[in-house]
């Protein structure tokens, strides 16, 4: 039988969202990622996640250390459109260094050379044929040799799953100067007791640029290619046309100068309202902040909410009062008093809205409050407030930025990591 009936030739895979993905797992496809990986359905996860993110980015997709295929047959099934290169010697570890070296640790020994290597022809030839049947151009031997034959491609993804110090060093020198904009490198293997090397080798190696190391799951990282070039090409521009590149759509010198009223302007949401905010207040005038929640909730069947306030009488709180210059238990009492009404609205709904309005607390001060429609990493409006020491609450100003930019995601990111930290109020 030909294990590969499904799903190749590559044609569209019926998941495309990154919030989906565990759906994945349901899929007959699924089986033969999971059977020929070594990665952990959650890692396999994490990486399809991460590979759903770049799907409207140009570019190919590559990945060192194949050995049976499992995870990038999973990357050539979600991103049909795109060119796949594989990184494989088929020979297992070899360029262990002194830096591979597992010291002080009770059980782990680590690797060894050789491993993982796949030496009969036969099992070679299985996994060749297995890789050519999904369209994956494999690259056989080491990688410092290989990798020169697609020096010219530029990428939008990358996944290492090699091991060693040098690998991790040559696949970083290699990739990083390659990825577009917003293009992703998952690194396996990452502060793992058996592979220091490549820890080693990542920090060595981004201890001078300006993306940070993320990890996305145990042992596994992430690093989001920024766009430095155009933003030093930006440097040179007129300030309108920075601001245009980046997204920002509206800036408000006081809350006077808002177009409308906090309701109106949530009500344009479509999909989703997320909020970071001290006590749910952007303009002066509210309008029916609740009305416009319970008709998203009610006329859109999957709209979400997630609204994060200020956690009463924490020691943030009392340095924001300090800082307001009012008395802590006179803004305690307005935060209790934004949460019950919001829990109370939630009390009313049905299990349904229910399930889709989250109320949070958060317990730090992010400088300022946000509200963001219907946003995702890359497409959104992002509505931005702060205010300056010792001036009053109209006279708050912000700016609003909408996606695709980079200071767009970096909004997106910021506020969606307090929004992911808060905690319920009052767990339900
Ligand atoms: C841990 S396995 C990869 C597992 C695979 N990603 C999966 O889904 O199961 C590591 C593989 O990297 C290959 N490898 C290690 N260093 C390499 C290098 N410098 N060039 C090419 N292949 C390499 C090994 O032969 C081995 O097959």
């Amino acid at each position: 039988m030909n294990e590969f009936r499904l799903p190749y030739p590559r044609s569209k895979s019926c998941i495309s969202n990154p919030g989906n993905v565990k759906a994945l797992v349901t899929t007959p496809e699924w089986k033969l990622f999971s059977k020929f990986s070594m990665l952990s359905e959650e890692k396999l996860l994490n990486l399809a996640k991460e590979a759903l993110k770049v799907k409207d980015l140009p570019g190919a997709v590559a990945e060192l250390g194949v050995y049976k295929g499992g995870s990038i047959l999973l990357l050539a099934y979600l991103l049909p459109d795109k060119p796949v290169h594989a990184f494989e010697s088929f020979q297992g570890l070899t360029d262990l260094t002194d830096n591979d070296k597992v010291r002080s640790h009770p059980r782990e020994r680590g690797h060894s050379h050789g491993d993982f290597s796949i030496n009969r022809k036969d099992a070679r030839r299985t996994v060749i044929s297995r890789l050519k049947a999904a369209e994956i151009i494999l690259h056989e031997g080491l990688f410092v040799d290989k990798c020169m034959l697609v020096s010219n491609e530029k990428f939008c993804f990358a996944h290492f799953d090699a091991d060693t110090y040098q690998s991790t060093k040559d696949f970083l020198e290699f990739f990083y100067p390659r990825m577009v904009p917003g293009g992703r490198l998952v690194i396996d293997d990452v502060a793992w007791e058996a592979t220091p090397g490549v820890e080693h080798a990542l920090n060595e190696f981004m201890n001078d640029k300006p993306e940070r190391v993320e990890m996305i799951g145990i042992n596994q990282a992430v690093i989001v290619k920024k766009d430095i070039a155009a933003a030093n090409d930006r440097a040179h521009l007129p300030l309108q046309d920075r601001l245009a590149q980046s997204g920002m759509v509206d800036f408000f010198f006081s809350r006077r100068e808002y177009p409308e009223r906090l309701d109106t302007f949530l009500s344009r949401a479509t999909k989703s309202i997320e909020a970071v905010a001290v006590s749910f207040r952007l303009a002066s005038e509210k309008g029916d902040l609740h009305g416009v929640l319970v008709k998203k909730l009610t006329s859109i069947p999957d709209f979400r909410i997630r609204l994060s306030l200020l956690q009463p009488a924490c020691a943030a709180a009392n340095l924001l009062a300090r800082e307001l210059a009012i008395d802590p238990s006179v803004l305690d009492k307005e935060l209790v008093n934004a949460l019950d009404d919001l829990d109370h609205l939630w009390q009313s709904m049905k299990p349904t809205e229910q399930a889709r309005f989250e109320l949070l607390v958060h317990d730090n001060l992010p400088f300022g409050s946000s509200y963001m429609l219907d946003a995702n990493e890359h497409t959104g409006l992002i509505h931005v407030e702060t205010k300056l020491h010792a001036t009053a609450k109209r006279e708050s100003f912000g700016f609003r930025v909408c996606g695709p930019s980079d200071f767009y995601t970096q909004n997106y990111l910021a506020w969606t990591a307090i929004l992911n930290a808060s905690r319920p109020y009052r767990a339900r």
